[in-house]
């Protein structure tokens, strides 16, 4: 079976309702990213930064996977489907991707303070933490979430994946933030890398990448039939 690795970005479930970051009127826009996002801003105000990740929950549980996350999932009956993704939603689990990778964490899911290793997963009868949350091992628990400062623990395994893909698709990613928008070099040379993009980056240094300036949904359908030599 081929391997397809499939590298999605906040875009692909902007069509699933959920704001992108850095669009007009995204999550940036609207929140100091430095305060609620970022190492520092954890140490400085968490009780913020509980109060933002359990908005984003509660947005997300009123979400649903779309065409392009089912398209990606679909794919597994005739490839060796790989998903890396920037994205903290589960909305690609819930379209039934079973080999997902996510780089920036997890929303539905706290980890210990103490043991990063440690996470419980929340559900959606229970989406809220506080900085008075406590772990069934009675740790301190905050947001499964990579900080901007912190180390990206995954980004080794998905240069690998990377290398190892037969095909590669970048989906509805600004390729602002790295490590992650440097895994489409990291591909094998002649390997296919498709970027699905309405309004897509500047590529440099892939001569022969397939730009589709489209959304994740019509990307995908046409992707798809041309994956399934229809
Ligand atoms: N289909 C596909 N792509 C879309 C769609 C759509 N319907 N709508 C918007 N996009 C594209 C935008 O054109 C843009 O290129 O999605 C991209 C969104 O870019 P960002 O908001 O920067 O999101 P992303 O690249 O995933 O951000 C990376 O930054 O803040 C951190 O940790 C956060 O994982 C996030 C990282």
């Amino acid at each position: 079976m081929k391997k397809i690795v499939f590298s999605t970005g906040a875009g692909i479930s902007a069509e699933s309702g959920i704001t992108t970051f850095r669009d007009a009127g995204g999550l940036w826009e609207q929140y100091p990213v430095m305060q609620v996002a970022s190492a520092e801003g954890f140490a400085a105000d968490p009780g913020l930064v509980h109060r933002f990740y359990n908005a984003r929950r509660h947005d997300l549980a009123k979400a649903a996977p779309n065409e392009a996350h089912k398209l990606i999932a679909g794919l597994q009956d005739s490839f060796d489907v790989r998903v890396v993704t920037q994205n903290v939603d589960d909305l690609h689990e819930r379209a039934g991707s079973r080999n997902v990778l996510h780089l920036h964490g997890e929303l539905m899911k706290l980890r210990s303070v103490i043991r990063p290793e440690y996470t419980e997963t929340l559900t959606p009868d229970n989406l809220d933490s506080s900085p008075d949350t406590r772990g069934r091992n009675g740790d301190p628990m905050r947001p499964h979430i990579v900080f901007f400062g912190e180390a990206v623990p995954e980004i080794d395994t998905a240069m690998r994946l990377a290398a190892s893909a037969d095909i590669f698709v970048v989906i509805g990613t600004s390729l602002n933030v790295y490590p992650a928008a440097g895994l489409m070099r990291c591909v094998r040379p002649g390997t296919p890398v498709y970027y699905i993009d309405p309004d897509p980056a500047p590529t440099p240094g892939m001569p022969d990448i397939r730009v589709m300036a489209v959304k994740a949904t019509e990307g995908m359908r046409m992707l798809d039939r041309e994956l399934r030599g229809i």
